[in-house]
């Protein structure tokens, strides 16, 4: 196993209901580190441009509208085979389909609004991180 960083966002109906304290609980609970974290508020070009590999599904206008209706926490997560031990803490895509114990079984309330976001490979972990963080406000 192999040190990674992840890129991890707690999306608007998480930051709605203040439950950044619980996801990060979660996280921190199965070794995950924050090493970087800041609440923003994407404007629509910028949800478009971080999920631009979506572009041509059904849900992708819809999804960039959600991610700029209200705060985001963005965060670099740092552990052991981080991407997938953090895939695995966040459960399945869609809540109603997620392992019990996950996040999206605890708090995601849609497909959609599925409370979190993490990257699924190193390479879109590198692309995702640079989109939001310099290496500077990076501190493992
Ligand atoms: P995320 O892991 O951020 O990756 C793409 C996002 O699109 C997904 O979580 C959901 O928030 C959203 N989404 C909306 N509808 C769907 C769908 N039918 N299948 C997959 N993702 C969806």
């Amino acid at each position: 196993m192999a040190v990674e960083r992840t890129l991890s966002i707690i999306k608007p109906d998480a930051t709605a209901r203040d439950i950044t304290g619980k996801i990060n609980a979660k996280f921190e609970g199965v070794g995950l580190r924050v090493v970087a974290q800041k609440r923003i508020r994407l404007t629509l070009a910028q949800a478009q441009a971080f999920y631009e590999v979506h572009a041509e599904r059904s849900f992708y206008d819809e999804l960039c509208e959600y991610m700029a209706s209200g705060p985001v926490v963005v965060q670099v997560l740092e552990g052991e085979d981080a991407i997938s031990h953090h895939r695995e803490v966040m459960g399945a895509t869609n809540p109603a389909a997620a392992a019990e114990d996950t996040i999206r079984k605890e708090f995601g309330v849609t497909v959609q609004e599925n409370s979190v976001h993490g990257s699924d490979s190193p390479e879109t972990a590198a692309r995702e991180i640079g989109f939001f963080f310099s290496q500077v406000e990076i501190v493992g």
